[in-house]
């Protein structure tokens, strides 16, 4: 009788996912947290924007996008990509620049589609932030960052849930501990 072929090694204890809770009072709470986190993005960072129509994805990556381009970024319109389904910036970094890609899927009709909205260069290159990432299906980076909005105690608050996926997991326990 053969030996029976030794299990498959996982790659290391890494977790597969890390998620945290956090409460959101108010508009402001919604950009705090997002300037929080706008220093530590980088190019190839897919962040996934998720929650009902109207709960506040757009405010979210609004304050993100600002934050990121910096003192130029303070009057920056940042309009919904609501009907453009992707709107493009440049962050400046040391380097040069990093391109910058809000998309919002909700209109989105196949997931195929979405290559035409040059997604393969933004994942690969630019930092994407994702509302309606569900629309994506399997083009969706297993690598990522997801913030899920919902309902809060009051008309003004939110409740979020953030959620990192793959490298993005030991990457949240860092910032949120
Ligand atoms: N705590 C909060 N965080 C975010 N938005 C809030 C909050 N409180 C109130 N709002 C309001 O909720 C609305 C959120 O609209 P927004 O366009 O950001 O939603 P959305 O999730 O992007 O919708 P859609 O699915 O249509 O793209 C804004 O009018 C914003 O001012
Ligand atoms: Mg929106």
């Amino acid at each position: 009788m053969s030996e029976p072929s030794p299990k498959p090694k996982s790659p290391g204890n890494a977790p597969q996912a890390a998620a945290r809770a956090l409460e959101l009072a108010s508009l402001a709470a919604t950009g705090r947290l997002a300037r929080r986190l706008a220093p530590h993005l980088r190019a190839g960072d897919v962040i996934g924007l998720q929650g009902p129509l109207g709960i506040g994805k757009t405010a979210f990556a609004r304050a993100l996008i600002r934050a990121l381009l910096g003192p130029a970024g303070a009057g920056e319109e940042v309009p919904s990509p609501t009907f453009t389904l992707v709107q493009t910036y440049a962050v400046p970094t040391e380097a040069g620049e990093t391109p910058l890609y809000h998309f919002d899927l909700y209109r989105l009709a196949r997931s195929e589609d979405a290559y035409e909205l040059g997604i393969e260069e933004a994942f690969a290159d630019g930092i994407s932030l994702v509302e309606w990432p569900e629309r994506l299906g399997s083009l969706l980076p297993r690598d990522r960052l997801e913030l899920e909005l919902s309902t809060g105690a009051k008309p003004t608050a939110r409740h979020a849930r953030l959620v990192g996926r793959g490298a993005w997991a030991k990457r949240l326990e860092g910032l949120v501990p």
